[in-house]
């Protein structure tokens, strides 16, 4: 028999597509295990606020295709500070809750590891991030639909990009991982993709371009992650317009509308059995581990594991890329 009878469920950081139904199959999952379920509202910082209310399984009824978080999301520096914590504790010692499931990203965890270094509460996390910078999980919840949702915009450029022969950059959003630019850029036939994984050589680019201007290559999209080493979009405009003045060269930056939307089926699949598996992983006594999917099955790493994703982008991905671009 566990002794957990209350558990709060926070999201936090950047929101993203599918974590709706991730706190919806969490709290259903917490009240079929007969427990009392309470949401904690903007992360971090409504457990310092109290801002804490009770669920019922019908308060999280029609959300699972609904982009955003109905528990609302933010970025908390309190939470950083040691007076924070101690609030944030004080308020779920308050509220009797014995148990957290924290949805979120890097930030989130890396909070995490603070704060479970002086408080001791069971707490299970659950990967909700569009930049699938994590280690632990094949796939974190809303990369799926960040890279459907740049992959439909990237498309749209090319038709328009083609209608006036321009050279299009495309930024998307990724923070310093470089996933959603390579996959988006791979869907859409991007002539060349920077990451910030990879140091740009801005000659090689601007080879790559004056090669298709001599062959007559009408079209040509780069997909640039924003943080990648050389900058963002407009630097890289910059340097082409410099060195190719008669390019019509335009930038579009993709900004939050890939945080937005309906999530794809697999991130709403993602999100239900990591929302399960969390609580379920709960009850059976884990704790201070994130539940994530790899290579089909659910895995707990623990949460200082997570925080440091050091796999290295593919290097054959990145050949393949040079391959299929010309
Ligand atoms: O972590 C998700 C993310 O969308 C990153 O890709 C991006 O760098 C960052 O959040 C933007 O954060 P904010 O919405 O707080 O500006």
């Amino acid at each position: 028999m566990s002794s957990i009878k209350n558990i709060g469920i926070l999201t936090s950081g950047g929101d993203s597509p599918g974590m709706n139904a991730a706190i919806r199959a969490a709290v259903r999952t917490g009240v079929y295990c007969g427990l009392d379920v309470y949401g904690i509202r903007r992360g971090y910082q409504g457990m310092i606020e109290g801002d804490i209310f009770k669920m019922r399984t019908t308060d999280v009824s029609n959300i699972i295709q609904r982009g955003g978080t109905i528990l609302k999301t933010a970025r908390s520096k309190e939470f950083m500070t040691d007076a924070g914590m101690q609030k944030a504790y004080d308020q779920i010692t308050k509220h009797d809750i014995n148990a957290l499931v924290l949805i979120g990203g890097d930030g989130t965890f890396r909070g995490a590891v603070q704060f479970f270094d002086k408080f001791t509460i069971p707490a299970i996390g659950i990967p909700g991030t569009i930049d699938k910078d994590l280690a632990g999980t094949d796939f974190t919840i809303g990369f799926d639909t960040a890279v459907n949702t740049a992959v439909e915009a990237i498309d749209k450029i090319r038709d328009t990009a083609e209608a006036h022969d321009r050279l299009f950059i495309i930024e998307v959003m990724g923070r310093d991982a470089g996933y959603i630019a390579i996959n988006s850029g791979i869907a859409c036939g991007a002539e060349d993709i920077l990451i910030p994984e990879q140091a740009t050589d801005m000659e090689d680019v601007l080879c790559r371009i004056d090669f298709d201007e001599r062959r007559k290559k009408t079209v040509h999209i780069i997909v640039v992650a924003e943080h990648d080493d050389f900058g963002g979009a407009k630097e890289v405009q910059s340097s082409i317009t410099e060195r190719f003045p008669l390019l019509d060269v335009r930038v579009c930056i993709l900004g939050h509308i890939q945080r937005g939307g309906s999530p794809s089926f697999s991130d709403r699949v993602l999100a239900s059995r990591l929302g399960y598996a969390a609580v379920r992983a709960l009850m059976a006594g884990e704790s201070q581990a994130m539940a994530g999917l790899i290579n089909g099955s659910v895995v707990l790493t623990p949460f200082k594991n997570v925080i440091k994703n050091e796999t290295p982008i593919d290097s054959d991905l990145l050949e393949m890329i040079r391959v299929l671009s010309v």
